[in-house]
């Protein structure tokens, strides 16, 4: 088959009509773009990057923290002068705000034209032809209906891409107390194990080499709907496709992190040496309250088992400042844990209070000051670990699959290592023909947030094809 598949059928009866795709937030809104484009094809809207001669404007939200929602209204305020001097443009707000708003975003915001929540994206079709047809305002939050499936259309399959996501699950069972997801992504769903491979297969054969299965919580996948395959099973499936040469995962629940998922880190090879185990704590009173169902030590437990099954894995987390009634006793157990880990690097975000979860009633709320001390206490503490862990790979030679150019110069390749550290390559010779390659590199420079490196050894690489494994030239 052809591997590249237009985004458009090409009618000349049709009119030509451009969609422009604002994401905001976490992996599963990049996928769910893509998702939006894939299904919106057969309207004839073909994706451009500009958004001022888009016909289809559309927002894929983010709710996590009050910021991302305030992001929302500061870009529709940026859409209504358009939407004055071009009336004929659909604006369309779809992913977890809209979910949480509803029609309160059409109050509040009264040139958006479709409201469509986190369920609704496979209707997003037939919203979209309504306005088109009878222009009227559309919200539509209602549940997925059981006959619809969690993921639509075909992958969008673009050459030089060398990474994907694929969502396997959504939704979240969970409930801390913090937290706005349960809510507006609903009850965990998994999608069925033939799709999820059937997906990667495409994207293997349009050239992606790296795949990042994604879910609120992985590890729940398979766990309700009695597809009889869980997620370590899942992931060795995965494996099992040729020519795909890293699987990835995010995001994995600590209290569910299983010895057989554990173990996975050894037994696969595919599977790169990093792990994103959110932590939020440091201290058992503020995890107790956060609801996440362990504590400290068995937190401490699992990356012992982590570090023992595979000695150069890469640990990752996120951590909650200033959770309510977190005080100085807390963040002084949180910093201990994070020395104690020695993380490779950290996400810190202050806690901010989010529509209907439990934590907003709770007493004894941080001052925005007393967060922001803590903020950059932590900030600090870590920039060291990720400094150290970064200078400790320069003189050595790392496995680096490309993936374009670097942001700075197109002199430059850039990709990541098994472990997820950026690496930007002083040869960008070879351009894009290199994407979906491991190259081996010996890191020259360590920054902060990413190394700087040189291609070892002219074609002596790692390349795409020939069943997936190493073919060095000589
Ligand atoms: N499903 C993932 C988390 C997704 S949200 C998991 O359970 O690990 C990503 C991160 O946002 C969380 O790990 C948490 O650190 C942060 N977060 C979630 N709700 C928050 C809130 N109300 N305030 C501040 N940070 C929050
Ligand atoms: Fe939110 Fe907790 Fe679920 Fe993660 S596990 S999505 S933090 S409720
Ligand atoms: Fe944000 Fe929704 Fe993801 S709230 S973090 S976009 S699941």
């Amino acid at each position: 088959m052809n591997p590249i598949n237009p985004i458009n059928p090409t009618n000349s009866f049709m009119k030509q009509k451009r969609i422009h795709i604002v994401t905001m937030g976490c992996q599963m809104n990049v996928y769910d773009s893509e998702q939006m484009l894939r299904i919106l094809a057969p309207l004839n809207y073909r994706p451009t990057s500009q958004l001022d001669n888009a016909d289809l404007i559309l927002l894929n939200t983010c709710s996590i923290r009050k910021k991302a929602e305030h992001k929302v209204f500061s870009f529709l305020g940026r859409l209504v002068r358009m939407k004055q001097r071009r009336p004929h443009i659909i604006i369309g707000v779809g992913g977890c705000v809209a979910q949480q708003e509803g029609y309160r975003l059409i109050e509040r915001a009264p040139h958006i034209d479709i409201v469509f929540g986190t369920f609704a994206l496979g209707r997003l079709p037939t919203l979209v032809q309504q306005v088109e047809d009878q222009r009227k305002q559309i919200v539509d939050i209602n549940p997925r209906k059981g006959s619809e499936p969690l993921c639509v259309g075909e992958p969008v399959l673009k050459a030089g891409r060398a990474t994907a996501f694929v969502t396997i699950m959504q939704g979240c069972d969970n409930f801390c107390t913090y937290c706005v997801v349960p809510y507006v992504r609903g009850r965990e769903v998994s999608r069925k194990p033939e799709e999820i491979l059937e997906e990667i297969r495409l994207l293997v054969e349009s050239g992606v080499r790296e795949v990042t299965v994604i879910g609120q919580n992985v590890n729940a996948y398979g766990q309700k709907n009695g597809h009889g395959c869980d997620f370590p099973t899942i992931l060795e499936h995965v494996s099992n496709i040729e020519e795909l040469h890293r699987i990835r995962f995010t995001t994995s629940h600590p209290k569910d992190l299983s010895d057989r998922l554990t173990e996975a880190f050894c037994k696969l090879d595919k599977l790169v040496p990093h792990i994103h185990l959110p932590v939020q704590s440091g201290s058992d009173r503020v995890l107790r309250r956060m609801n996440r169902g362990y504590t400290r030590d068995f937190y401490l437990k699992k990356v012992a088992r982590l570090r023992n099954v595979r000695p150069d894995i890469a640990i990752t987390s996120d951590i909650i400042i200033g959770f309510p009634g977190e005080e100085g006793v807390d963040f002084d157990a949180t910093v201990d844990l994070v020395r104690q880990v020695g993380f490779d690097s950290l996400f810190l975000f202050k806690y901010s209070d989010r529509p209907n979860v439990a934590a907003a009633k709770f007493s004894n709320k941080v001052p925005e000051a007393v967060k922001g001390d803590r903020f950059s206490t932590l900030l600090e503490v870590q920039r060291e670990f990720t400094l150290a862990k970064n200078k400790a790979l320069v003189g050595s030679i790392q496995e680096v699959l490309v993936e374009g150019f670097s942001k700075k110069s197109r002199n430059q390749l850039t990709g990541r290592t098994p472990c997820n550290k950026i690496v930007n390559i002083a040869d960008g010779a070879d351009g894009m023909a290199r994407v979906g390659q491991v190259l081996p590199v010996r890191i020259v420079e360590a920054f902060s947030h990413s190394l700087l490196g040189q291609h070892v050894g002219k074609g002596y690489g790692k390349y795409p094809g020939k069943n997936g494994g190493m073919s060095y030239a000589a």
